[in-house]
């Protein structure tokens, strides 16, 4: 097996590497590969594996080495199951492909954040299309000692109601006036610390993105004024890696560390991905509320 970093023409990003060398399917828990690898996601936060063509079964076996699954492979795409393209923009799957488009962790919506995920590309559109990550961990050791000391000890709730409400991609409600899809649960927004320490590291990361709003004590401006700029500082420069997906890739990331996002592509256009979410660990991701 072969882990190389990311790099940057000025030298290697603060997260991320490329392996190779390795075959995913065959991987056991009790094996050598499996505590490198391990350890390599600790590391990096962010491991690229290029030509796996893993089935949806062996992506969850996968993703079950790191834990277990808050849901299995999901595909993620504008294809109708008739095989036609979604594009329009009042198309409730095509907002929330759209929404994924601002920075963010998974499930800090949930009751439990999100662990991590396997992500893997079945079909892609000729360009456009690659997922980005930012690394919260060097975000935070980036912060002036005043900011720091600022927002040690504040909270945000977090809600898709919010972030999907704020970008103008809410879907259709529902006959009960809510909403059907993934993550619209109803109960009280989890409310969650603006950093946290990740509990296989100890290393402290910022805990924010676009689901996060509504800061402790302060009013609704001067909360999305504070978390819009924490947000744009995060995600710069060498803490941030986009990836250009082809048919077959794999990645694994940290979802603790690490926020992630789409980025645009023609839509008429198909791409499906397949993205399996490993839940967090109840003792250290529930939300303070809950
Ligand atoms: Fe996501």
């Amino acid at each position: 097996m072969r882990i190389q970093s990311l790099r940057s023409p000025s030298g290697p990003l603060s997260f991320g590497a490329i392996v190779d060398g390795v075959r995913l399917r065959s991987i056991r828990s009790d094996s050598p590969e499996f505590f490198e690898l391990r350890d390599a996601w600790h590391e990096f936060g962010l491991l690229i594996f290029p030509g796996q063509f893993l089935s949806r079964d062996e992506q969850d076996d996968f993703g079950r080495l790191f834990g277990d699954l808050e849901f299995e492979a999901a595909a993620i795409t504008n294809l109708r199951r008739d095989g036609s393209t979604r594009s329009d923009v009042d198309d409730d799957v095509v907002k929330s492909l759209r929404g994924n488009e601002g920075w963010h962790h998974d499930s800090t919506y949930m009751p439990v954040q999100a662990k991590g995920a396997v992500f893997t590309a079945e079909i892609v559109p000729d360009s456009g299309g690659a997922t980005g990550w930012a690394d919260m961990r060097a975000a935070y050791e980036a912060l002036s000692d005043e900011d720091r000391d600022r927002i040690s000890e504040l909270q945000a709730d977090h809600s898709l109601e919010y972030s999907m409400g704020r970008a103008g991609y809410l879907p259709t409600a529902n006959e009960e006036g809510g909403y059907s899809f993934y993550g619209y649960h109803g109960g009280p927004a989890p409310r969650r610390p603006l950093i946290k320490e990740h509990p296989a590291t100890g290393r402290p990361n910022l805990n924010i993105g676009r689901h996060a709003h509504n800061v402790s004590g302060l009013d609704d401006a001067a909360s999305e004024t504070l978390l819009d700029r924490l947000n744009e500082a995060a995600c710069q420069g060498d803490r941030v890696h986009h990836h250009q997906w082809a048919p077959g890739d794999a990645v694994l990331w940290d979802n603790r560390r690490l926020m992630h996002r789409a980025t645009p592509y023609d839509m008429t256009q198909p791409r499906r991905m397949w993205h399996t979410r490993i839940a967090g660990d109840p003792a250290t991701e529930t939300a303070l509320n809950y």
